[in-house]
């Protein structure tokens, strides 16, 4: 744990309306004890309206462009909170007035051209980056990955993961993909196999996403992955995301290893079952996980505000986002060649929009 300075970090949110997230980072900043939201910027009034009131900013610091909160506050923390073909620029521009760190919310950015100059812009200017895969820290996912380490099933040798069945891979299989990256211990991925349905061409967050899609995944040193998300149907991607789920939950994932297998039930599973299961040589053994959503107190956010004072790498680094961004952009580039693809991924584009487009040009058959 890094020593604290007495000066709280003063954090500034772009975009604080939408779902809820804005809200989540102002909440679990606040809780370190070692922040303050010094300035929120929306282009929507209303947003800024109750943003402000629910956390008490004064009306001098809610603006509506982001570049003149920044140039006025300067504030040490930056949160990119707005829709996901906003991330990208929005991210660019900030690390132009040079704050500490930006915390950019997921998927990263549409593709990995626009990745690359995220981490390009803030390492010019001195920038720390992450980006909200959170999931890493949260108790059932992190205490897996303990057990796993420690040998509780031996070697790992394949990982089941099942994404929102509602969802897609930018939205919300992108912690999906972020969690097997985790407990494959963010080995390199060797190749993608994987295939998409996007025939509804529903949109979401500014964006086209698939209805359903699937993936293999090998790792280096003979992890592989299986992996889906959606197939509930071509609901807009709001709606799907509000749908129930049941059986398989959302982020179940079953960790199989020589010596046996752990399973981690999801976010929030509807069942009786435990959380957190191991089934090894012993019989099986249900371990409840550390009370609280953070693995031993530890948040994101706590974590950043540690890494801007000691000076270690971040967990949840552009790097580390940028790699779950090119098994995603894998998937879709698999989809479109019909073939599996070796990493690195060259193509610096969106390949699933490459993909819609080359077919409604009448270049494909699906
Ligand atoms: N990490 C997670 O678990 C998690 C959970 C929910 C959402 N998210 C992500 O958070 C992001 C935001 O989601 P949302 O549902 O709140 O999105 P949203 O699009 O509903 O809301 C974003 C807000 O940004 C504002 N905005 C848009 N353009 C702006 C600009 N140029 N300057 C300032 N404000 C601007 C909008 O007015 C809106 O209030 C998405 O990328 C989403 O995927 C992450």
């Amino acid at each position: 744990m890094a020593e604290h300075t007495d000066r709280a970090a003063r954090v500034g949110i772009i975009g604080v309306g939408g779902l809820g997230i804005a809200n989540y980072h102002a909440e679990a900043f606040l809780a370190t004890g070692r922040a303050e939201i010094a300035a929120i910027c929306d282009v929507k009034a209303d947003a800024l309206e109750s943003f402000g009131q629910r956390f008490h900013v004064p009306r001098a610091l809610r603006f509506t462009d982001h570049g003149t909160m920044q140039a006025a506050v300067r504030p040490d923390v930056v949160l990119v909170c707005t829709n996901e073909t906003l991330h990208a620029p929005l991210t660019i521009a900030a690390a132009a007035y040079r704050p500490r760190a930006i915390l950019c919310e997921k998927p990263m950015a549409m593709n990995l051209g626009e990745a690359d100059a995220m981490i390009e812009a803030c390492a010019r200017y001195g920038v720390t980056l992450v980006v909200g895969h959170q999931r890493r820290y949260m108790a059932q996912y992190a205490q897996a990955r303990e057990l796993l380490r420690g040998g509780a099933i031996g070697r790992l040798e394949h990982i089941q993961a099942a994404g929102h069945p509602g969802s897609s891979l930018m939205v919300d299989g992108t912690h999906t993909v972020d969690l097997v990256r985790f407990y494959a211990g963010d080995a390199p991925a060797e190749w993608v196999l994987g295939q998409v349905d996007a025939r509804s061409r529903r949109t979401g967050w500014g964006h086209t996403l698939e209805d359903a899609a699937m993936a293999h995944v090998k790792f280096e040193g003979g992890v592989r992955a299986w992996l889906t998300t959606g197939g509930a149907g071509a609901t807009p991607e709001r709606e799907g995301l509000g749908a129930r789920v049941s059986g398989p939950n959302y982020n179940r994932i079953v960790l199989h290893g020589t010596d046996g297998r752990i399973e981690v039930a999801g976010d929030a599973p509807d069942g009786q079952g435990p959380l957190l299961r191991v089934v090894a040589r012993n019989g099986p053994e249900v371990v409840d996980p550390a009370p609280g959503p953070w693995h031993r107190g530890l948040s994101p956010q706590a974590e950043l505000l540690d890494a801007l004072e000691d000076g270690h790498r971040h967990p949840l680094d552009g790097r580390s986002a940028r790699a779950t961004l090119e098994i995603l952009m894998a998937v879709y580039e698999s989809a479109r060649l019909g073939r599996l693809v070796a990493l690195p991924l060259p193509n610096p584009a969106n390949p699933l929009e490459q993909m819609l487009a080359e077919r409604a040009a009448g270049m494909g058959g699906r």
